[in-house]
Formats: C-alpha cells, sequence, structure tokens
C-alpha cells in the first residue's frame, strides 16, 4: 500500500498565508457569527483538503453540530468524551495524531485517522464551541495548524 504523504511544513504554511489574506477580506461581509464560521469552514475545507472541517457549538451544557463540510457528522457528542468535548474541557487545542489511540474518541466517520480540535471563544474569553478538523492520513496536524487554527478561529 502506497502511504499518504502529509504535507510539508512549509507549504502548509504557505497555504495558510493564503487563507489568511482571503478570510480577511471575506470576513468583512457579514457580522453574523454563524456565517462567519461557513465561510472559515468552507474556506479551510477546500484549500487544505480536509477530510471533514467543522464546529461544535456549546448550546445549554450540549455539543451540536454547527457549520461543516464533509461527509455527515454526529450532531450530538456525548459529554465529556472524544476529542472536541477534551478541547473545550482543557481549554486549548488537542492534537491526535492517531485517532485509535485516543480513549474515547468518537468516530463519526471510520476514515477519520488524525484530528485536531480547537478552542473557540467569545469576546469576553468565554470558550462556545470549537473547530474540529479530521484527516484520512495519520499524523496530519502539527504546530503549523495550531497556530494558524487558532489565529483563524479567532478572526470569527
Ligand atoms: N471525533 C470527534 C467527533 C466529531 S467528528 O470527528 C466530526 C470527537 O472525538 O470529539
Amino acid at each position: 500500500m502506497i502511504k499518504q504523504i502529509n504535507m510539508d511544513k512549509k507549504l502548509k504554511q504557505d497555504r495558510y498565508n493564503r487563507i489568511y489574506v482571503q478570510l480577511e477580506e471575506l470576513l468583512t461581509k457579514c457580522d453574523y457569527h454563524i456565517s462567519r464560521m461557513a465561510t472559515v469552514v468552507a474556506v479551510l475545507h477546500h484549500k487544505m483538503d480536509f477530510f471533514w472541517t467543522g464546529f461544535y457549538l456549546l448550546n445549554e451544557g450540549r455539543l451540536l453540530v454547527g457549520p461543516y463540510q464533509g461527509t455527515v457528522a454526529c450532531q450530538e457528542l456525548e459529554k465529556n468524551k472524544g476529542v472536541c468535548w477534551a478541547g473545550i474541557n482543557q481549554g486549548k487545542p488537542i492534537v491526535v495524531p492517531d485517532v485509535n489511540q485516543f480513549p474515547g474518541h468518537i468516530a463519526c466517520d471510520s476514515r477519520s485517522k488524525s484530528e485536531i480540535s480547537v478552542p473557540l471563544k467569545n469576546k469576553n474569553g468565554k470558550i462556545t464551541g470549537v473547530l474540529d478538523i479530521d484527516s484520512k492520513t495519520l499524523d496530519s496536524f502539527d504546530e503549523v495548524d495550531v497556530e494558524a487554527l487558532e489565529r483563524i478561529v479567532g478572526m470569527i
């Protein structure tokens, strides 16, 4: 079997740099947060070739799917379980090189192999959800993604 090679760090950084420029322009057009999330997801998903890209949003203590692109996802994530809840509860990005090694990982699609979740905060610094991204390749996410995605989530 041919192993899929992960994107070179420099290439990845260059792509994120182009995405910042594009989002800075696109996000001037509308101040509604859900529309802004939908725009971020569409740009990231197609420019970065992710397998699944989307938001999970806190709603009265439940974590429910928001704008996303990719295969059909779980609508609600069991409380305090999995990668998204870990991002919310720990208040920091969670990088998972191999989802099968992450205790409690919730598999919405068995083709997902690695994952990152990045907390989304409101103006007061309160966590309101996460940006969650899945890859079909093991070990897809690193510090370049953490830094870029924290910056992008901050643009919402
Ligand atoms: N794997 C996530 C669930 C969401 S999907 O990946 C779209 C988790 O463990 O929280």
